[in-house]
């Protein structure tokens, strides 16, 4: 909340002075057409933001994103999930007890169609730290004899990972991952197909895989975000550092 606030008040900012710029001459040719907007500079430092976040996706999927996130072994950690269960009342499946019966009607849970979409970045007000949104879509297609019918979710998940600048002993700049993280509630889980299951069903899955997807999701992206960050071009990761370890705000655009 507070990032997109201050983003919002520096946009706010930006509109401001532009339109302050846009002001003067226009009342100086009021011959001139309404369309005429001042040409902003191009501005070397946005240019720098984009290209990162370019680095990164162009990494995660050429790191394997897509194959490894279809690859989770999801049925395997909600089946142990249901495991760990007994004897724990209380415990690690806390409030989804009553999704036992669920839980172990599922035989199969397949993850198709991974996708990345556009990253996000924001700067810390401070303008020391990144933050960058990886918003990952993914299929789900449950098959439990409860519904009948292979049942096809659609799932939506925000992976936050926060991009430090630090000097080594040589004095030598890295960007490296600070936290790694699923922003609470960032789940999003929507039914596509199918018979349309009885509420308590869809309630019922949704909690076991609140409990088990974002920490496997996280777990396999955030290890490629830092090794993508330690294989970035030299060029690139020195001009971010440059600037993080200064706080000189370069993010520009959301
Ligand atoms: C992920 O973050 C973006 C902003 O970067 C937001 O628009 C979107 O709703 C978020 N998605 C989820 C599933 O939270
Ligand atoms: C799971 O389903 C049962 C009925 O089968 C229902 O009583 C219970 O409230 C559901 N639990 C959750 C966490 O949705």
């Amino acid at each position: 909340m507070l990032l997109v606030g201050s983003l919002v008040v520096l946009c706010g900012l930006l509109a401001q002075s532009t339109a302050q710029l846009a002001g003067l001459p226009l009342s100086q040719n009021q011959g001139l057409p309404l369309a005429v907007t001042p040409e902003l500079p191009s501005n070397p430092t946005n240019h720098l933001a984009g290209s990162f976040t370019n680095e990164l996706s162009r990494g995660l999927l050429s790191g394997g994103l897509l194959g490894i996130l279809e690859n989770i072994p999801l049925l395997d950690a909600v089946k142990s999930v249901g495991g760990n269960s007994n004897g724990l009342v209380g415990g690690l499946l806390g409030k989804l007890t009553s999704s036992l019966p669920l839980l172990n009607s599922i035989l199969d849970i397949k993850i198709t169609d991974p996708q990345l979409l556009e990253l996000g970045l924001v700067q810390s007000p401070d303008g020391h730290r990144l933050y960058v949104t990886i918003p990952l879509g993914l299929r789900l297609k449950v098959n439990t004899p409860v519904v009948g019918s292979l049942l096809g979710l659609a799932v939506k998940l925000n992976i936050t990972a926060e991009v430090l600048a630090v000097k080594n002993n040589q004095g030598k700049i890295h960007l490296v991952l600070g936290d790694c993280t699923h922003s609470p509630g960032s789940l999003q889980i929507t039914l596509l197909n199918g018979v349309t299951p009885v509420q308590n069903v869809l309630d019922n899955l949704t909690g076991i895989l609140t409990k088990v997807l974002p920490d496997l999701v996280q777990g396999k992206v955030c290890p490629l975000v830092n090794e993508i960050l330690s294989n970035l071009d030299v060029t690139l990761v020195h001009d971010i550092a440059e600037l993080l370890i200064h706080g000189l705000e370069f993010v520009v655009k959301i």
